[in-house]
């Protein structure tokens, strides 16, 4: 299981998270929340990509400061942007890649390479360049060059967030069908319905954490609340000229 006990963490001394907890035991947990509410810096924290400035995340008791190796090998990351994920330059060797060092055969490695390319829709593109793929793909390409390692855990930030309206729904029909438990950053938020539990963050902290749809609601009233009542704006300085007409 991952926890967040007491996680608060600052970045050029500005504290972006405020004594976040929770104990992660659902299957499938979104995370929604305004831009730069802390959701990717919560999310990094997961697999220790991040370590918090104070407070602590522990997988199955295990601290992400002293277990990342073990941890980040546990706990697979994807991002909102799969061109900063896919790092070889075909679609075989960037799913291949993650295998390395994993003490399989090569027949083993190619037996799982083809099976993980065929189950996300992209057997025949082996050989192809990965960067030529369409976004939808790339994402897809992404998603398999993690699966491919078999974590145990899968945390998504905005993996669905560049892609078209098809492409998302493939995505979400894919990440639906995954036996790992699931961390899902999102802002479309009908992807949640779902969903087991769903954490609501707002400006560094988790403001509600419940199901989907009373989450979505909170989240949604928090939002208009904040249009209703921007922050106030200092008056323009006036300037010379001729009034307007
Ligand atoms: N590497 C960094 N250095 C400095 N500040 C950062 C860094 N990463 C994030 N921040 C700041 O921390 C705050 C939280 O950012 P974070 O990326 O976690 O938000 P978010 O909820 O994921 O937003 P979005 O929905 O836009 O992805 C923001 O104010 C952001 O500017
Ligand atoms: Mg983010």
């Amino acid at each position: 299981m991952l926890q967040l006990e007491n996680v608060t963490h600052a970045y050029d001394g500005r504290t972006v998270l405020h004594d976040v907890s929770a104990d992660l035991t659902e299957r499938r947990i979104g995370v929604i929340g305004a831009n730069g509410s802390g959701k990717s810096t919560l999310a990094r924290m997961l697999n220790g990509l991040l370590v918090p400035d104070s407070g602590r995340v522990l997988l199955d008791g295990r601290d992400t400061r002293r277990y990342a190796k073990e941890i980040r090998r546990r706990v697979g990351f994807v991002f909102a942007d799969p061109g900063t994920q896919i790092i070889m330059p075909t679609v075989g060797e960037d799913v291949e890649i993650g295998l390395r060092g994993s003490g399989l055969s090569r027949i083993e490695i190619e037996e799982r390479v083809e099976r993980i390319l065929r189950r996300h829709g992209l057997d025949g593109h082996r050989d192809h360049p990965a960067h030529l793929l369409s976004g939808g793909q790339k994402q897809m390409l992404a998603l398999a060059s993690v699966l491919v390692t078999e974590p145990e855990i899968l945390v998504c930030d905005e993996p669905t967030t560049l892609l078209d309206l098809r492409n998302v729904t493939m995505i979400q029909r894919t990440l639906r069908t995954l036996p790992q438990q699931i961390v899902l950053l999102t802002h479309h938020l009908d992807t949640l319905g779902d969903f087991d539990r769903v954490l609501v963050m707002d400006e560094g902290r988790i403001v509600f954490d419940g199901v989907p749809d009373v989450a979505v609601a909170h989240y949604t009233q928090l939002m208009r609340r904040r249009l209703d009542d921007p922050p106030r704006e200092e008056p323009p300085e006036p300037v010379g000229g001729e009034p307007a007409p």
